[in-house]
């Protein structure tokens, strides 16, 4: 536990970041003394990222003073910063696919032995000793490509506390992780704290928070909203999201029923390679059917193969009874199937066009909606947009925002919005709310009622139970590629799922 007596490492104080019509930061003060976990959450678009940014030297701040050592800096560069001991992990992947781990902690300041060779041996040896130290288990000689996400992020941070950090600051580590690696890096925070380090960690899963957090600091519009000290796991969740929404929210969220009709959308004897086992099952109209199983069971790669993102060895797919021809994501949508990936970031966006070109770029390539053909006019569909973007809380200053000016978590929310505009009739979502924040799920929650209660049917992958739980009518367990069983009713809860998905019990 941190000790607050004293001064603090680090102190920021008064930082104001202005973007292009876009206050992020308003006269935010917020420090970090040696050895805590000081937790950030907020809303999407709240400033978390932008102010650890300024932190690590990637933004230069509008104004404000950030105090390191008892020196003042009115702004830091990223090598300033990292002299300094402090690491950022960021959620994208900046590790070099092809290295292994050992060589990607090293890359660029290898240790040499004489004559200028690398000196793989002792590099090796570091790493082994890092890991021991901090109770980090991965294979440090596998490439990164061949590692899962989860591995790649621990390699991350391995890298960073390579470099002798003294803040390491991590930017939503665990928002890809399934709930086991979720909590083995929980325990690398507090092996991390022990050492004496300090921990900045942003989360919007505020269960985790109140595992790790010394300290919480709730931001909403660029200001500080509340400072929690000594914040346990005994904390009421609902404090932290009224201070963050602003008023008070529901942390649970409980589907309103829907009518559930015939089977609309058929999945028969699917198999994704010749030895991979068949699967078959439908989905009922006004139905939200659940793909539940630890990850690596299979179910990203079912409903990839299913909406024609990866390819298959057998099977077929219906719609109202009709057989559909489904050879490529085009054939897809084309068949009427939104499939809204995991990866979003990378699969979902062009980042470099605007909120309004990308929530069109669906939709507006069905031909039943451009009735101007290929000229189409993207303003002409504003009004259109600026529903949806008023419907999931997208924060931006107007529709031309270049997305990739988007936080994060808003990002996520113009892929949900562009398949909303492209209307299709079988919703397939891969981990819809990841990296959201409380109150846009329950937004999103309402929106997929909507769309069931619109005479469409859903089939949600997700790796957090309440969703599930909450969510589905139905839960089909997924394992080894397979339908291991079906749970209606009393039989989704978290005990059942957990059980029938790891085969125990
Ligand atoms: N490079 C940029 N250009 C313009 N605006 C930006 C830029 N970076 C961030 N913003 C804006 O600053 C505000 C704060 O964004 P930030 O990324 O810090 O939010 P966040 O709290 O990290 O949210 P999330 O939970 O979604 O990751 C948002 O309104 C965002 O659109
Ligand atoms: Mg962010």
């Amino acid at each position: 536990m941190a000790s607050y007596n004293g001064t603090p490492i680090m102190e920021m104080r008064g930082i104001v970041k202005e973007f292009p019509g876009v206050l992020a930061l308003s006269n935010l003060s917020f420090d970090v003394y040696k050895g805590e976990c000081h937790c950030l959450v907020g809303e999407n678009g709240a400033g978390k990222s932008t102010l650890m940014k300024i932190l690590s030297g990637a933004y230069t701040p509008t104004s404000g003073t950030i105090t390191l050592d008892g020196k003042d800096y009115k702004q830091l560069t990223p090598m300033q910063s990292k002299n300094l001991g402090i690491e950022i992990v960021y959620q994208e992947n900046d590790l070099v696919p092809t290295m292994n781990a050992i060589e990607n902690v090293f890359v660029g300041k290898e240790i040499t032995k004489f004559g200028g060779f690398v000196d793989f041996e002792a590099e090796r040896e570091k790493v082994y000793a890092l890991m021991e130290r901090y109770g980090i288990e991965i294979d440090p000689l596998q490439t990164i490509e061949h590692m899962s996400v989860s591995d790649q992020q621990f390699v991350k941070i391995l890298k960073a506390l390579m470099n002798e950090s003294r803040i390491l600051i991590m930017d939503e580590p665990t928002s890809m992780f399934n709930v086991e690696d979720a909590g083995k890096v929980l325990r690398l925070v507090e092996n991390i704290t022990a050492a004496g380090i300090s921990v900045v960690y942003i989360s919007h899963f505020l269960k985790e928070v109140i595992q790790i957090a010394d300290r919480i600091t709730v931001i909403r519009d660029g200001s500080v909203i509340n400072t929690y000290d000594n914040a346990g796991r005994d904390m009421d969740l609902t404090v932290i999201t009224r201070d963050m929404v602003g008023r008070p929210v529901e942390v649970f969220y409980q589907k309103d029923k829907c009518e559930i009709g015939d089977i609309m959308f058929e999945v028969k004897d699917l198999k994704l390679t010749r030895d991979s086992p068949s699967v078959s099952f439908g989905v009922r109209r006004g139905e939200i059917l659940g793909l539940s199983g630890m990850v690596g069971s299979g179910r990203t790669e079912l409903v990839r193969a299913i909406s024609g993102a990866d390819p298959r060895h057998s099977g077929d797919m219906y719609l109202n009874g009709k057989k559909l021809t489904i050879r490529s994501p085009r054939d897809g949508i084309d068949a009427g199937i939104a499939h809204i990936t995991e990866d979003r970031q990378r699969l979902g966006l062009n980042l470099g066009a605007s909120l309004l070109e990308n929530t069109l770029i669906v939709g507006l390539q069905q031909k039943d909606k451009i009735p101007d053909g290929p000229l189409y006019n993207c303003n002409a569909y504003a009004d259109q947009v600026e529903k949806i973007v008023d419907k999931l809380h997208i924060k931006t200053p107007s529709l031309q925002q270049v997305v990739l000016n988007l936080s994060g978590g808003n990002q996520q929310k113009v892929v949900l919005g562009k398949w909303l505009f492209a209307e299709r009739s079988v919703y397939i979502f891969d981990e819809p709310t990841r990296g959201i924040d409380v109150n846009a799920k329950a937004e999103f929650y309402k929106e997929m009622t909507a769309l069931t209660r619109a005479g469409n049917c859903i089939i949600m992958v997700s790796s957090d139970l309440p969703e599930m739980i909450s969510m589905s009518d139905r839960v089909l367990v997924v394992r080894d590629g397979g339908i291991h069983c079906e749970l209606a009713s009393e039989d989704i809860n978290e005990q059942t799922i957990i059980k029938e998905a790891l085969g125990v019990g």
